[in-house]
């Protein structure tokens, strides 16, 4: 058994960030990683991250741009905590080694984004992510983080509401590991992959929140997914906000720059939610082209493309044959972030003593019903940092606690009962496939009650299904069977909890709009979903939401 102080599941930035903070602190840390840390689906972020530097902009203007977006769902004591601690974590980052993007006075320059009323989205080019992942990774190494990388948590470790620590199979050995420690930080990022257009990479199959429903813990207004309004023709490869920031436009198959009709004061710039509907609504009513709308950025040219752009550039000429320089490239909405996730204090505190989250898998709430395109590396840095000081402080006055001997046990006989299903029979896949085809059509943009039941229905039918799947591979070193089939559990999980939130909330709010309540409903649904496994089941409950400067007003771009 190994023993670290604190345990953080998930080398993305929030990840990287709270064992940064903790190391610094002088306590002894470990980061557990499904993938390598650079390979993290952080890496993948791209136009930018927001915070208000210029004089003429404010920390109470981001809030309240942050507040409107979140359809007024989001918690304001955290918006104003992300708003007024963000200027700084920039500095931060570029003390770090961040090379930002400069404007003409050589100043970090920023870009406008959606939904913002003022261009406060800092940027590396379109590999904001990418950049700012290496420089974490780099302080990870600094600090001398311990690093167990190509390992999956299987398990939390929790006895009488205390965390004990976890139980991870290696890859390359198929062994199990007992991992005790005083607190742990899940940082395992989202689920996209439930949905089948995901901008998310393979590895985003919703691990923490699985693990924190199997220990109990609420996940907090699940239906809330974001759909990136551009994503790339039927791969779902982000091609990010930064370039409707820098000038490119949507336009249907007629040519018209339909977003005049839906925003028009802001047009492209609306926040995400809005974007993505009116592009839905245009190919829904036959004026798209294949399932898609086109991002149009010939009028940016090739120099500033080069410039501002160059990782999209080469994604569309790659994975879609498309050089935007010369042509439209093909886009559709797609699920791109999960606002919801497992319900923390502003300290990342969980509701098992020791037991923290941080960033996408988190939920504070910051974004609420909606978040806006930067928001998210930010809350990575300022909740990944906040995450581990509230470990670190938490560990000062914790005894390492005992790691009951039935853990592995448990664990062990899981992965066996696996290992043992018959090798005939219905695979995984199939399952998988079905999961995402069912909540991309029955669980998307547009929802109604009889579809939602129809994805709840499919979910319950899938899981029934998941316990008779077939499991070809016997070995140990590199045994996907076995960790696809604990991941689709989680997928499922997830699904489920989205899906039971979604048909109960009776109103529109944000991402979630249901056709057969497209009002906002404040007197009845000014409140936080929280979804929560009892007795084997989901079960929903509510809980008020915290407004402090901004009241609910109506909400137009
Ligand atoms: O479009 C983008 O670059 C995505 C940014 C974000 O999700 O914050």
């Amino acid at each position: 058994m190994v023993v670290h102080d604190v345990i953080v599941i998930g080398a993305g930035l929030s990840g990287m960030r709270a064992a940064i903070e903790a190391a610094g602190r002088g306590l002894n840390v470990a980061v557990v990683s499904k993938v390598y840390p650079v390979r993290s689906h952080s890496v993948a972020a791209q136009g930018g991250i927001n915070a208000a530097l210029k004089s003429t902009d404010s920390w109470e203007a981001h809030m309240f741009d942050t507040v409107k977006g979140s359809d007024y769902l989001g918690d304001q004591d955290a918006v104003e905590i992300l708003c007024t601690e963000a200027p700084e974590a920039i500095l931060e980052l570029e003390r770090m080694g961040a090379i930002f993007s400069r404007d003409d006075n050589g100043d970090i320059a920023q870009r406008p984004f959606g939904g913002a009323g003022f261009p406060r989205t800092c940027y590396l080019a379109d590999r904001t992510g990418h950049g700012l992942l290496h420089v974490m990774y780099e302080q990870l190494l600094k600090h001398g983080v311990y690093i167990y990388d190509e390992w999956n948590v299987i398990r939390l470790v929790v006895e009488d509401g205390l965390v004990c620590g976890v139980i991870a199979i290696e890859y390359a050995t198929g062994r199990l590991h007992r991992l005790r420690s005083r607190a742990v930080i899940l940082a395992t990022g989202g689920y996209g992959r439930v949905f089948k257009i995901t901008t998310n990479a393979l590895s985003s199959t919703g691990d923490g929140m699985g693990l924190a429903l199997e220990a109990g813990l609420p996940l907090m207004d699940m239906e809330f997914v974001q759909y990136h309004p551009t994503t790339l023709k039927r791969n779902g490869i982000l091609m990010t906000e930064g370039a409707r920031g820098e000038g490119a436009i949507l336009v249907n198959s007629k040519g018209e720059r339909f977003m005049e009709k839906y925003a028009p004061k802001v047009k492209e710039l609306a926040s995400r939610d809005v974007v993505a509907r009116a592009e839905q609504t245009e190919i829904d009513e036959g004026r798209g082209v294949e399932g898609c709308i086109y991002l149009d950025l010939r009028h940016l040219g090739e120099e500033k493309i080069n410039e501002r752009l160059p990782q999209i550039r080469d994604l569309a000429i790659k994975f879609a044959g498309v050089d935007p320089v010369k042509l439209p490239v093909p886009v559709q909405p797609g699920a791109h972030y999960s606002m919801g996730g497992i319900k923390i204090d502003v300290h990342g505190a969980t509701g098992v003593r020791g037991l923290y989250a941080a960033g996408e898998c988190g939920c504070l709430s910051v974004h609420g019903a909606n978040r806006l395109g930067g928001n998210s590396l930010l809350e990575t840095i300022v909740f990944g940092k906040r995450a581990g000081r509230g470990a670190s402080e938490y560990c000062l006055g914790a005894r390492l606690p005992d790691f009951p001997d039935s853990a592995l046990g448990d664990a062990a006989n899981g992965v066996a009962e696996i290992i043992k299903r018959p090798d005939k029979g219905e695979a995984a896949w199939k399952i998988r496939d079905e999961l995402k085809e069912n909540m991309m059509s029955n669980c998307g943009i547009f929802r109604t009650k009889e579809k939602i039941k129809k994805a709840l229905d499919k979910i319950l039918e899938l899981k029934d299904r998941l316990n008779r799947v077939a499991v070809k591979d016997r070995g140990d070193a590199f045994n996907s069977d076995i960790l696809n089939l604990i991941e689709l559990g989680w997928m499922c999980d997830v699904s489920e909890s989205i899906v039971r939130g979604a048909f109960l909330r009776e109103e529109s709010r944000g991402s979630h709009f249901r056709t057969d309540f497209p009002q906002r409903n404040d007197k009845d649904w000014l409140k936080h979903t929280l979804a929560f496994k009892e007795g084997g089941e989901l079960k929903i409950r509510y809980r008020d939401v915290t407004i402090t400067k901004y009241k609910p007003g109506e909400r137009s771009y």
